[in-house]
Order: structure tokens, then sequence, then C-alpha cells
């Protein structure tokens, strides 16, 4: 499949954008600071299964903190690592559904696995790994090119 481009230049913080790419997908979120500092809280880290994202599938250059190239996107394959599902952004923290110790992020509704803002899977969730994150690269500061 062809790389596809997407327009980031409108995206405000904290919202999310969806584009197609080979079927499948991606989900490309603009996080704040709040949201980034959640990344690296202890608290966090803690409930992560894989929180170095050893065993999940990304580009070597989204494999760190933030999983992203640029701190402020993340830009994520949104089908559950699980059974293939399509993950819900729930980025409010402290969500009445998700608990009070949700940090925000994305939770999947058919077995309840849940992802961090990240991408990265909770333990004690059926999904196995991290939400998967293709290749991509920006082609100037508004158009991110998935693939
Ligand atoms: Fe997402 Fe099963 S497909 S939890």
């Amino acid at each position: 499949g062809a790389p596809v481009d997407a327009d980031v230049s409108k995206l405000e913080l904290g919202a999310i954008v969806k584009v197609n790419w080979r079927g499948q997908a991606i989900y490309i979120v603009r996080r704040t600071p709040e949201m980034l500092a959640t990344l690296t809280t202890p608290a966090v880290l803690d409930v992560l299964r894989d929180p170095d994202s050893k065993e999940s599938e990304q580009p070597e250059y989204a494999k760190n903190a933030t999983r992203a190239l640029k701190d402020e996107y993340l830009v994520l394959v949104g089908v559950c690592t699980h059974l293939g599902c399509a993950p819900l952004d729930r980025f409010q923290p402290q969500d009445a559904q998700l608990g009070a110790t949700w940090p925000g992020g994305f939770y999947c509704p058919c077995h309840g696995s849940k992802f961090d803002l990240a991408g990265r899977v909770f333990k004690d969730v059926p999904a196995p790994t991290n939400l998967r994150i293709p290749p991509y690269r920006f082609v100037n500061e508004g158009v991110i090119q998935i693939g």
C-alpha cells in the first residue's frame, strides 16, 4: 500500500484524528504536557505490562519513553492487539467508568483491554502487547506521512 498523508496542522492539543492506512485506522493524538507527564509517572509505569516497549512493534525511532518521533504526536495503529477491535479514546483521567487511577488512554470495548497515552498495555487485561506504531515521518510541521 501507498503511504498516506495526515494533515495535523489544525489538530488541537489533546485531540485525536484518525486516518486510514492499508485498511487500518491510524490514530494520531496531539498530546498535552499533562498527558505527556503521565507517561513517566511511577504509578502509571507500575500498571503497565511492557513500559519499555520491549515486546511491542514500533519503529526503532519510536522505541522511547513517549513512543514517538516528536513527543507531542502519538501515532498508533488503532487495532487492539488482542483480537483486533478498535480501542476507544478515553483521555480524561479518573474516568468514572475506568476508575480513579485511570491516567487517560485507550479502552477496548470488546474485552476490556486498557492502554495508556502511549498505547502501552496494562497488566491484567487480555491484550498481550502494546498497540503497534506504524512507520511514519514528518513531511513538514503540519503533515505526517504514514507508511
Ligand atoms: Fe480488544 Fe479483546 S479485542 S480486548
